[in-house]
């Protein structure tokens, strides 16, 4: 595993596992053979319902709490500062955890004072030791200005949307600029990302597409955390780190962008 250092100078693994859509039923089996395959960063969200079963999953396998990396985010219904902190409590039960490593705020929503109260809980709950990174997720740069003009701390990572249709070649630099990690959600599209210039550069590194669309991700300094139920495709997504691509395959991806997201749009969309 390779790891990267955040502006508050947490390292955090390039390569973590989703778990957005793991029924209960099948968290303990997906937990432990992403475990035995060198996963240590789990990310979760409120919305996914299933905060719960990861913690009991993590638990049971016996693994010592600082050898894991919880993230989990703050659903927009419980936005705002009280909500957001008692709604973390409540995540921290189910996750059996005190403390949780990574907390994002999951949307942005077009409230600019909401999400100044909730990043001012974020904050708090930061300082008091109780979450160890503070971050974003689905954030542009007109939300993150918000934070700049009213917060105290800048966010350290934020979780977008990223895949060779939707390239974020502007958001990405323009984080990075401002110290800011991203992470790339649904790196592989979901599984809809097959694509010939794909499987063509697969081929050339006999490597898989998932793999190169991964590698594609950490060449820029772009974490990713793709998510299977399966223990061998699980071991696939993080054999990354014995091939490079060349700057024209890199390019090649790139000048695949249609701008199709398989979500909604954050400059656009609230909930
Ligand atoms: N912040 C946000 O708003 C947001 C939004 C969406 C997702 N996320 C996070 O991002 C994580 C990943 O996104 P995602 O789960 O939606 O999609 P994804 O990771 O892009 O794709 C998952 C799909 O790809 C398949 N897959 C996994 N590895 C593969 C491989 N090596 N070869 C072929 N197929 C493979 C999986 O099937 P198998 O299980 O059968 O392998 C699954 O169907 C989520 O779990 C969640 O934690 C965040």
């Amino acid at each position: 595993m390779e790891y990267i250092k955040l502006n508050n100078k947490i390292e955090m693994p390039l390569v973590g596992l989703g778990v957005f859509r793991i029924e209960d039923d099948q968290m303990d089996q997906v937990i432990k053979s992403a475990y035995e395959a060198g996963y240590r960063h789990f990310d979760t969200a409120q919305m996914y319902h299933n905060e719960a079963s990861l913690g009991k999953a993590c638990k049971q396998l016996g693994i010592r709490r600082e050898e894991l990396l919880f993230t989990t985010k703050i659903d927009n219904q419980n936005q705002g500062y009280e909500k957001t902190l008692k709604s973390f409590t409540e995540s921290c039960k189910k996750l059996q955890v005190d403390y949780v490593d990574q907390l994002l705020i999951h949307w942005p929503g077009q409230d600019a004072k909401r999400t100044a109260e909730t990043w001012k809980a974020f904050e708090k709950l930061y300082e008091e030791g109780l979450v160890r990174i503070i971050g974003l997720s689905n954030f542009t740069l007109k939300h993150i200005s918000i934070l700049e003009k009213s917060g105290n701390i800048m966010p350290m990572t934020n979780q977008i949307e990223r895949n060779p249709f939707v390239t974020q070649l502007e958001l990405i630099p323009a984080l990075q600029a401002k110290n800011i990690a991203p992470i790339a959600w649904a790196p592989l599209r979901r599984g809809n990302c097959l694509n010939e210039t794909i499987i063509k550069i697969a081929e050339k590194h006999q490597k898989t597409p998932a793999q190169v669309l991964l590698r594609w991700n950490i060449e820029s300094e772009v974490m990713v955390i793709p998510c299977s139920k399966n223990p061998i495709r699980q071991l696939e997504n993080l054999e990354l780190f014995d091939f490079k691509l060349a700057d024209s395959e890199i390019d090649a991806i790139n000048k695949l962008h249609t701008g199709e997201r398989t979500s909604f749009d954050p400059n656009t969309y609230d909930f």
